[in-house]
C-alpha cells in the first residue's frame, strides 16, 4: 500500500488533520497554484457523483495537472466483466494518483492492496468518505474558529450516511458532544456508538427533531436518506420524509450555529432555509475544492509551501 493513500479518516492523525486544514486555507488564498505540472490523475467513479468528482477534477485543473477517468462505469470494460483488481492495475500504468468511488464497502482499501499508486477514497458504499470529512472539518473550523468542544447534531440517515461515520471518527480528537437524531431504522450503527464509548465521546440519541432538540447546537449536520442503500424500497418510502429542517426551527438557535449538509439534498432542508444566514451547505461544497487540492498534494507528496516560495 502506498502510505500516501487516503482510504479512511481513521488513517490520519490529529496533526495531519490540522495540517490539511492549513493547506486548504492556503489553497483558498492561492486556488491556481500550479504544482501538478506533468502529473496525470484518474477519477474512477463506479457510483454517481456531482460535487466530489467535479471538485476533485477542478482541483486537478487548477493545480495544473491532467485528468483521465470515467463517471459511468457502464461505458468501461467492467461492464464486460473486468474485475476491480484488473481495472486498478491497468489504470495504475497510466497515472500518478487514482481517486475512486465504488459501491462496495472496502473497495478503496482493496485497491491499495493491488497497486503502489496512491489511492484516494471518494466514497465506498456506506463506509467512508474521508475527503468529504476534510471539507466538513474545514467548514466547521471556518465557521466556528475552532474544532474543539463543539456540540454537533447529526440528523437523518445515520445508518447508511458514510459522511456522518467519517466525521464522527475524525472529531474524536476534538472533544465533541454529539446528538444523534434518527428513526430506529436509521439509527447510528452500533460500531460507531461503540467507537464513541471506547473514545470517551459524549452522545445522546433521540427520535425527536424540533427547535428544542437543536437549541444548544453549534453544528447542525443534516443528511439525505440514502435510497440507493435500501434493499426494501417500502422501508425507504416509510422513512424518507421523517426529518425536514424548517426555517422557523432556526429562530431560537445559537448565533454561531451553522447548518451543514454533504448534499445532494432531497426533502430534508426546506428551500427557504437557503436564505437564512445560518445555512452553510453551499459554502461547504465550495470548501470542497480547497480541501481536495490539499488532499491531492498530500497524496502526491508535494511540498506546496516550498513551491509557493520559489
Ligand atoms: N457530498 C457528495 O459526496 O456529493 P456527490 O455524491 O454529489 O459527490
Amino acid at each position: 500500500m502506498n502510505p500516501n493513500s487516503l482510504v479512511s479518516i481513521d488513517d490520519i492523525s490529529r496533526e495531519e488533520i490540522i495540517d490539511l486544514i492549513e493547506r486548504a486555507r492556503f489553497f483558498e488564498e492561492h486556488p491556481n497554484h500550479k504544482v501538478l505540472d506533468g502529473k496525470v490523475v484518474a477519477t474512477l467513479f463506479f457510483e454517481p457523483s456531482t460535487r466530489t468528482r467535479l471538485s476533485f477534477e477542478t482541483a486537478v485543473n487548477r493545480l495544473g495537472g491532467r485528468i483521465i477517468g470515467f463517471s459511468d462505469a457502464s461505458t468501461t470494460s467492467s461492464s464486460k466483466g473486468e474485475t476491480l483488481k484488473d481495472t486498478i492495475k491497468m489504470v495504475s500504468n497510466y497515472v500518478d494518483l487514482i481517486i475512486m468511488r465504488h459501491y462496495l464497502e472496502g473497495a478503496a482499501r482493496y485497491a491499495t492492496e493491488v497497486t503502489d499508486t496512491p489511492i484516494i477514497n471518494a466514497g465506498d458504499g456506506a463506509n467512508q468518505h474521508p475527503s468529504q470529512t476534510m471539507l466538513d472539518l474545514y467548514s466547521i473550523y471556518k465557521t466556528q474558529g475552532t474544532l474543539e468542544n463543539l456540540t454537533i447534531t447529526m440528523v437523518g440517515d445515520l445508518k447508511y450516511g458514510r459522511t456522518v461515520h467519517s466525521l464522527l471518527m475524525a472529531l474524536r480528537y476534538f472533544n465533541p458532544t454529539f446528538r444523534f437524531i434518527a428513526c430506529k431504522e436509521l439509527r447510528m450503527p452500533k460500531e460507531y456508538r461503540d467507537f464513541c464509548d471506547a473514545n470517551g465521546i459524549r452522545y445522546t440519541e433521540t427520535t425527536e427533531f424540533d427547535a428544542d432538540s437543536i437549541a444548544d447546537t453549534d453544528i447542525l449536520y443534516m443528511t439525505r436518506v440514502q435510497r440507493e442503500r435500501f434493499s426494501d424500497i417500502m422501508e425507504y418510502e416509510r422513512v424518507k420524509n421523517l426529518y425536514t429542517l424548517r426555517n422557523d426551527m432556526l429562530a431560537e438557535t445559537k448565533p454561531n450555529l451553522r447548518v451543514l449538509h454533504p448534499l445532494p439534498r432531497v426533502n430534508e432542508i426546506d428551500q427557504d432555509v437557503d436564505d437564512n444566514p445560518k445555512a452553510y451547505y453551499f459554502d461547504q461544497a465550495r470548501n470542497g475544492l480547497f480541501a481536495r487540492q490539499a488532499i491531492i498534494c498530500k497524496a502526491l507528496g508535494i511540498d506546496i509551501y516550498k513551491e509557493a516560495r520559489s
